[in-house]
């Protein structure tokens, strides 16, 4: 894959043991003649040398704001601009706490506040980091903002520590900007709509340490939000605990219970759709220990579970005016997929039902077959990815509400 226009990208480079992924990058865009500026940040001059940087992208590495020559010839606000995509490798948890908090205080910094491009990042940092609430809202307040996301994966690490924060392997990074800079040619077409997406489990707690959960992995979802997102859609995704990157230029709204679930997506509303793909359970328990319940010896224990709010149900039979022009429902079936996923659209009163046969392993793969029913019938689409499915549901999202 060749880009069809010349391109560039401006390659921040922090300071991270994974910055020499970078340099295998730069090759990578380089052999596929995208041009590549960069900029090294002090961090990042401890783990790569500007030296080599320059020698492999054949371009003058910028390492100092206060550069006064290079300020004359080419001020940072250009430099921040001339690129069509700003990409950071590694970005440490400390670039991502400045971007975040819009600070300013180095060149690369300055750029990211600088720049009306598109940003990237690729994280990459020790598991408790990675983990930690301040990192984990900063990563909410960059893909809100439209930031794109690669990685990290979970591996062994630099520091001895297993677990998420390894950064992104440079192909998987290569992908995402390649994706990025082509635009894969999807129109804006759901621009000016906004729509609520709910995603994941639900957790309901028995006590303080034990809940009652489903094995949603809020791929399905979150694929969903990503790809109305991509078509221009202010999205809210309403997600249960997921371990999942929050998708890029998506709000998102993390919930533990299906009541928490249905307080978000009312508050989200007005919306011009409500796609309903989370696995809410449907029971929580009567009352559960504010303690933790001790084990009684040889005695079984019983629990006093009520029925949820079911969500899908509540938003379709909102009054005119209030209700979004289109809802959708999935339904994870094991046997007579179609009837019962029929019977389930009339019942709960949602335009479409988005049906899979769960009994094929669907749970936690990257793979799904469905079949969308509403009014007109039932549309079974081929088995393809869970991306291909939330690409397809987008375009005819788009497609509803024109
Ligand atoms: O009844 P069932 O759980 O199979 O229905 C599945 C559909 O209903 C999904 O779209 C799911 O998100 C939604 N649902 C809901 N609230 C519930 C239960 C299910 O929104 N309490």
């Amino acid at each position: 894959m060749t880009v069809s226009q010349p391109k560039s990208i401006l390659l921040i480079i922090g300071g991270g043991v994974a910055a020499y992924k970078a340099l295998l990058l730069i090759r990578l865009l380089k052999a596929r003649g995208v041009g590549v500026r960069a900029v090294v940040t002090a961090g990042g001059e401890q783990f790569v040398t500007p030296l080599s940087v320059g020698a492999l992208s054949g371009e003058k590495v910028f390492t100092d704001l206060f550069d006064l020559t290079e300020e004359a010839e080419m001020g940072h606000i250009q430099l921040s601009r001339a690129a069509d995509l700003v990409v950071v490798v590694p970005a440490t948890a400390d670039l991502m706490a400045k971007m975040a908090g819009g600070h300013a205080d180095d060149l690369a910094t300055t750029l990211l506040l600088a720049t009306d491009k598109d940003v990237l990042i690729a994280p990459a940092m020790n598991v408790r980091m990675w983990d930690h609430a301040a990192t984990q809202a900063n990563l909410a307040t960059l893909t809100a903002r439209g930031v794109g996301v690669v990685g990290p994966d979970e591996g062994d690490m630099a520091c001895g520590e297993y677990g998420p924060g390894r950064m992104a392997e440079p192909e998987a990074i290569f992908d995402a900007i390649m994706a990025r800079l082509e635009g894969n040619g999807v129109p804006r077409d759901l621009a000016g709509k906004r729509i609520v997406v709910t995603s994941g489990p639900t957790h309901e707690p028995i006590d303080p340490v034990r809940y009652i959960a489903n094995r949603s992995s809020g791929k399905q979802g979150n694929a969903i939000a990503a790809a109305l997102a991509a078509r221009g859609a202010e999205v809210v995704l309403v997600s249960g605990p997921v371990r999942l990157n929050p998708p890029a230029g998506v709000t998102v709204q993390g919930v533990e219970t299906a009541r928490e679930m249905l307080a978000a997506t009312m508050a989200a509303l007005p919306a011009d759709a409500v796609i309903c793909a989370a696995a809410v359970a449907d029971y929580r328990v009567a009352d559960a220990a504010d303690q933790k319940l001790k084990k009684a010896d040889g005695a079984g224990r019983s629990l006093t579970l009520v029925e949820n709010p079911d969500i899908l149900a509540t938003v379709s039979v909102l009054p005119s005016g209030e209700r979004p022009r289109l809802v959708v429902g999935f339904a994870a079936e094991t046997q007579d997929v179609i009837a019962y996923a029929s019977a389930k659209r009339e019942r709960k009163g949602c335009d479409w039902i988005v049906a899979n046969d769960v009994s094929q392993g669907v749970f936690g793969g990257d793979e799904n077959r469905v079949t969308v029913i509403d009014d007109a019938g039932a549309e079974d689409w081929p088995r393809m990815g869970k991306d291909a499915v939330a690409e397809k549901l987008a375009e005819r999202i788009a497609r509803a509400l024109a």
